[in-house]
């Protein structure tokens, strides 16, 4: 799909800050991550609506095992009662789920959850919704790899990128972290290297169109240069398409 006029065909996010945002009001962090839910579902629609074809977020990181037991069993839940509620109206929406992680350590009963979540929207097409879970930028380069090597086959760039496990998806061109942190926390390293950055210091609850639509247009005013001048692009530029 052409990226329409300064829209991102493909946006990134780590939803940080809703521990936070439930201490703010004294609730507990799992009241946060329940509003985080919230806040991902207007992002689904605000990111459709804007014509941007695939949405990928960080929901659940191979370090946030080291959360406090009751976090980790209340962030499954969530998941769990999330695609129950949603994964109908996803589809509705047009909306393909995918997980990008590593499965075989989940619950079963997660398992079977991210399966039939994938197959009942697997022939939707307006937006793609990558959901990381379970995902470390690190396991994905170290899993492509590993792969690689057991097919026999030589480790080049082009080799690697068709085994990461977001190979179906191009590279996120705009990659936004809320909570006012500036790092990437083993979020994509292979795939965020020409993404253009934007850090809101807003908490992921409170993130809304207009914190999104705030980022693009920042975004459509970056010039991406992949490695080449201004010169060079703007003469690209001053060259009419056939
Ligand atoms: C980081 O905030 C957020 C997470 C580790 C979880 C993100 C999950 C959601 C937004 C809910 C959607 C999830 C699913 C399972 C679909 P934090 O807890 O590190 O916040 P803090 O930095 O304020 O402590």
């Amino acid at each position: 799909m052409d990226e329409q006029a300064g829209v991102p065909r493909h946006i990134a996010i780590v939803m940080d800050g809703n521990g936070r945002w439930a201490s703010k009001r004294f609730l507990p962090r799992i009241a946060g991550h329940r509003q985080g839910v919230e806040a991902l579902k207007r992002m689904v629609s605000a990111c459709g609506a804007r014509g941007v074809a695939v949405l990928t977020v960080f929901a659940f990181s191979s370090e946030n095992w080291n959360r406090p037991a009751d976090e980790v069993s209340g962030l499954m839940g969530i998941l769990a009662s999330a695609l129950g509620k949603e994964v109908v109206k996803m589809k509705q929406e047009g909306v393909r789920i995918r997980f990008v992680g590593a499965r075989e350590a989940l619950a079963p009963q997660i398992k079977t959850a991210l399966d039939q979540a994938e197959a009942t929207t697997a022939q939707c097409n307006t937006l793609t919704l990558n959901v990381c879970f379970n995902y470390g930028g690190r396991w994905d380069i170290a899993q492509a790899a590993a792969r690689l090597s057991a097919e026999g086959l030589a480790i080049t760039e082009t080799a690697l990128t068709g085994h990461l496990a977001l190979a179906h998806s191009p590279d996120p061109d705009l990659l936004i972290r809320t909570g006012g942190e500036f790092r990437l926390s083993n979020f994509l390293l292979w795939q965020a290297a020409y993404s253009e950055l934007y850090f809101s210091p807003l908490l992921w609850p409170d993130f809304d169109e207009a914190a999104l639509d705030a980022a693009i247009q920042e975004y459509a005013s970056r010039e991406r240069r992949f490695g080449r001048t201004s010169d060079q692009i703007a003469r690209d530029a001053s060259v009419p398409n056939p």
